[in-house]
């Protein structure tokens, strides 16, 4: 089965084709990380517009590229939420549209199965049960997993999400949105200078929360502020060291709790957060320890892209699920509330 995947919950145009026989065949991804700069964050209805002037011509991009002609698409998937309502509706529009005049079936894609199911789009991919850290912009999340759609939530944050920590600890650094790849590129030249808290690490459980960081991080900027309201650049480096530090480290004991707790021998990271490298070493080093097989995507897919959609959307089609022919969205949607694919 071949199918033709679109993303568009956020700021990121992402299309793909994926073959269940010669799996990812090509993708795009388009980033307005420039557009929305000015603003310091997501401009909803700037995006949009956006990815209604992107979605079309990146379609007609990937299905040349895959060397595909409409009528060897299958399928289509399409991200139904959950993300932002107007820039859901517009892969949603399109997407289902598309599939009603190529006569093929549609299906709605949960864009944190999404990202879930990511890291079986590599080489060595992991098989179930396995655990799962979701760390994106909008969810850090510790799931049980044994199948696609057999999700049992095991711990989340009680506010804000480890991207979203990331991003305002970037802003009050003064730093560009996303924040999370600034405050690592700054990160890379701090020091061990300061040591900043690890949030509900104290207490029994598999819930976080990283709000308390962001005081932290703000009350250590205003200690060492000059005359321009920032501290000196190595300071601001040491910070953006020590905030991440903690980040990481908060998800390492909670990872390694999560592993405890099930007794399973494999854990997949995925979301934009597990593209952090200092992240990604120092969960393979702890998980080796254990004897716990760590899995997660190439950086690209990390972060939202079509792959991901085109992907999870294949597997939902080939067990028969399709959408019907009304156009909807969904802004909020447990990823607990799926469906479990029968096998
Ligand atoms: O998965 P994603 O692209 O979009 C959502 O579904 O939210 O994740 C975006 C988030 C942003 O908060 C961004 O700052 C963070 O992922 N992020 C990172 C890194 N790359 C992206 N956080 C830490 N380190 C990174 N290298
Ligand atoms: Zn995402």
């Amino acid at each position: 089965m071949r199918v033709l995947g679109i993303e568009s919950s956020c700021d990121e145009t992402g299309v793909a084709v994926y073959d269940s026989d010669a799996g990812l065949i090509a993708h795009h991804l388009y980033s307005q990380v420039k557009l929305h700069a000015d603003y310091g964050g997501v401009v909803p209805e700037l995006a949009s517009r956006d990815h209604i002037r992107k979605t079309l011509p990146m379609i007609q991009r990937v299905l040349r590229d895959s060397g595909s002609e409409p009528a060897d698409i299958d399928g289509v998937a399409f991200t139904l939420g959950p993300g932002l309502v107007g820039a859901l509706m517009v892969g949603s529009c399109i997407g289902r549209s598309l599939a009603y005049a190529w006569g093929v079936p549609a299906v709605g894609v949960h864009h944190m199965e999404g990202h879930l199911l990511a890291p079986m789009l590599e080489e060595n991919p992991p098989s179930f049960p396995f655990v799962a850290l979701l760390v994106s912009g909008g969810h850090t999340q510790l799931m049980r997993v044994d199948g696609i759609g057999q999700y049992e939530l095991l711990g989340e944050s009680l506010d804000d999400a480890a991207g979203e920590a990331f991003d305002k600890a970037a802003k009050m650094l003064d730093l560009d949105y996303p924040g999370g790849p600034q405050i690592a590129k700054l990160a890379s030249r701090g020091t061990e200078r300061f040591k900043f808290p690890r949030p509900m690490t104290d207490r029994p459980g598999l819930d976080f929360s990283f709000s308390g960081l962001k005081t932290y991080t703000l009350n250590t900027i205003a200690e060492h502020a000059g005359p321009d309201g920032l501290p000196d650049d190595q300071t601001m480096a040491d910070i953006a060291y020590a905030f991440q530090d903690a980040v990481v480290d908060t998800l390492l004991i909670k990872c390694r709790r999560a592993v405890e707790q099930t007794g399973l021998k494999a854990l997949i990271m995925a979301g934009g957060v597990s593209a952090n490298q200092s992240l990604r070493e120092k969960l393979q080093k702890v998980m080796a320890k254990k004897g716990v097989q760590v899995y997660y995507p190439r950086p690209e897919f990390c972060v939202d892209n079509g792959a991901m959609i085109a992907f999870a959307g294949c597997q939902r089609l080939l067990a028969g699920q399709t959408e019907d022919l009304g156009i909807s969205v969904k802004a909020r949607w447990p990823l607990t509330s799926l469906p479990a694919l029968a096998g």
